[in-house]
């Protein structure tokens, strides 16, 4: 089995948990505050506080730019659920713009015809590890006067205009999910420049605590341990390297592909860390169960965009968006991942060529 992801965990990872087991500190200890600073470094912004999810990240840094009931958040239809369940969980409505054909990120050009007087946040996803069109996102914002959070998950170390993701918006939320380009066994991250946010979120994710015992509001266990810090710590000096065999993985797969199928495409100026390797054909479902009956784990992210699910339609969505609407349809994600071999790479090209005929 050729699998969609796979953790690359290596005996420098297992020394680093030993370590922490043996030292007694399990939670919220020396090594989150490690990765704290380091993963802010990286990043290139002041602050990144540790939380136990992507979801939590998101949750914690909304509530933290003051989103709640009765605003409305800007976002794409076309991502995990986690981005606008977010919104959900501030009591705040999720309003739904449709996405760009050629990134699968959301289209600036719709935004503004979505902005209303309750509007109060743009929450753009870096879908896939290919950054979002932040500078049109980012002046629409700065015209209206809204707050801007980027979902980067999808996209440890990817670049748009030379800078890395993750320090473009008042802050943005990353996961190092098990499957994600830098892995932690779960646990997510707030980067932001903004010492307000962050002192915000160091409360709101450890039970609104001022001092030790001391609670300020009404605050969550949104905690990080030491013990997936450790892992965080070694697997961010792998990061660029990790990334570097996904680009090449990716490479391979556009040079073999490009004229069959519709490759991923990568906008000029950015760095696209390739988190998923997405390609879009008509014979979607044969292929891809041609791909999985040969052992290849293509999956598709995502079969249903999120206005269409049940708890949305249930909450009464019914948007047209024709562009998630037909791209769901249509995409598949092929293994990328750096513990891909040749051979790997070049089952999927022949089981693709083989099942397009
Ligand atoms: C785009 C996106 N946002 C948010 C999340 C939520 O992250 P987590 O699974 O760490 O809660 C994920 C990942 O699963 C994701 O892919």
């Amino acid at each position: 089995m050729i699998r969609i992801a796979s953790p690359m965990i290596g005996e420098e990872e297992k020394k680093a948990v030993m370590e922490v087991l043996e030292s007694g500190m399990l939670v919220q200890g020396p090594r989150v505050k490690e990765l704290e600073e380091k993963f802010a470094e990286y990043i290139g912004t002041k602050y990144a506080v540790a939380t136990s999810s992507g979801t939590s990240a998101l949750h914690l840094a909304l509530l933290a730019l003051g989103i709640g009931p009765g605003d409305e958040v800007i976002t794409t239809p076309f991502s995990f659920i986690a981005t606008a369940n977010s919104i959900l969980f501030c009591g705040a409505k999720p309003v739904f713009v449709d996405i760009d054909p050629k990134t699968f990120n959301i289209d600036p050009n719709k935004i503004e015809e979505k902005i209303t007087n309750k509007t109060k946040a743009i929450l753009p996803v870096h879908l896939y590890g290919h950054p979002a069109e932040m500078k049109p996102i980012l002046e629409i914002a700065r015209e209206h006067g809204l707050k801007v959070l980027e979902d980067c998950a999808q996209a440890h170390g990817a670049e748009y205009r030379g800078k890395r993701v993750g320090s473009f918006g008042d802050c943005a939320a990353f996961s190092f999910y098990a499957t994600k380009n830098m892995i932690t066994g779960g646990g997510g991250r707030v980067t932001t420049n903004d010492e307000e946010i962050a002192e915000k979120i160091r409360k709101l994710r450890n039970h609104g605590q001022s001092k030790t015992y001391e609670h300020e509001t009404l605050g969550f266990n949104l905690r990080m341990t030491d013990i997936q810090a450790a892992i965080g710590l070694v697997q961010l000096k792998k990061l660029d390297k990790l990334n570097a065999k996904r680009a090449e993985n990716a490479e391979f797969l556009t040079s073999e592909l490009k004229d069959l199928v519709q490759t991923p495409y990568v906008s000029p100026g950015v760095k696209h860390v390739f988190h998923q390797y997405t390609i879009k054909v008509n014979n979607r479902d044969s292929l891809l169960k041609k791909l999985n009956d040969s052992g290849i784990g293509a999956r598709v992210y995502y079969p249903k965009p999120i206005h269409k699910q049940p708890l949305y339609q249930k909450m009464g969505y019914r948007d047209s968006l024709p562009v998630s609407e037909e791209i769901s349809k249509k995409v598949i994600s092929l293994p990328v991942h750096p513990a891909l071999t040749k051979e790997d790479l070049r089952i999927i090209v022949d089981t693709i060529k083989s099942g397009l005929v």
